[in-house]
């Protein structure tokens, strides 16, 4: 069954213990954290400081998405605030391997994400290091977008390819745009671990949402 990683991105800021509650007490896996620098994406979300004192309040795995110029240089600070999973871009200025060694070496999970116009076949080269790939289903940077249809083939061929190299405990996650129907086109062609932002956050019936997810 897939499993569902909430956006945070589309709770209410002010009320963010209460709203992290309310998913992981409906039945979500984790909690997806969108942190944005404003110069990777243009946009600026919230960073360290919101890890950490959110880590106080609960015991929920924290699925880290940095979408952030230099993640080399904040990697070590995201899992020392609280990060269970850091994912990064591969589009970013960092070295790649570099970075999940960093991760890494802080006991954390590792997770590389790949923008709209790369395709999949860039993160062939370091799948066996690491533990999630994300195919991003609109352009990074804002919640409640439209889902893109190409990102269906990515999930394809990187399942196939994870199938192929046996790692079978590979997260293949996707990002935007993800509602009932789109989180099921992406489960059949092989994503195991759906985000959802605007779908779960804005739902008059919270468990429904997230029960919709579970595929
Ligand atoms: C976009 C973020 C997403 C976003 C998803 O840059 O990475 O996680 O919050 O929001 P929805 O599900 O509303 O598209
Ligand atoms: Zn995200």
């Amino acid at each position: 069954m897939t499993k569902v990683s909430p956006s945070i991105l589309s709770a209410d800021f002010a009320n963010l213990e209460r709203d992290c509650r309310l998913v992981m007490d409906n039945g979500a896996d984790m909690l997806h954290i969108d942190v944005m620098d404003g110069v990777f994406v243009p946009n600026i979300s919230y960073g360290i400081p919101v890890v950490k004192s959110l880590r106080k309040v609960t015991d929920a795995f924290f699925d880290v998405h940095l979408m952030i110029i230099k993640p080399h240089l904040y990697a070590k600070k995201f899992c020392e605030a609280g990060a269970d999973l850091v994912s990064f871009h591969i589009e970013s200025e960092s070295d790649v391997a570099e970075t999940i060694s960093i991760i890494k070496s802080c006991g954390k999970k590792a997770g590389l994400v790949i923008k709209p116009a790369t395709p999949a076949e860039a993160v062939f080269p370091y799948l066996d290091q690491l533990d999630l790939v994300l195919v991003m289903s609109v352009e990074p940077g804002f919640g409640g977008q439209g889902f893109m249809e190409n990102s269906l083939g990515k999930l394809k061929a990187i399942s196939e390819e994870a199938k192929r190299r046996g790692l079978n405990d590979l997260y293949i996650e996707v990002d935007g745009g993800i509602n009932g129907t789109t989180g099921r086109l992406c489960a059949e062609n092989g994503a195991n671990l759906l985000v959802a932002g605007s779908y779960v956050f804005g739902a008059q019936d919270v468990k429904a949402a997230i029960d919709s997810l579970k595929i």
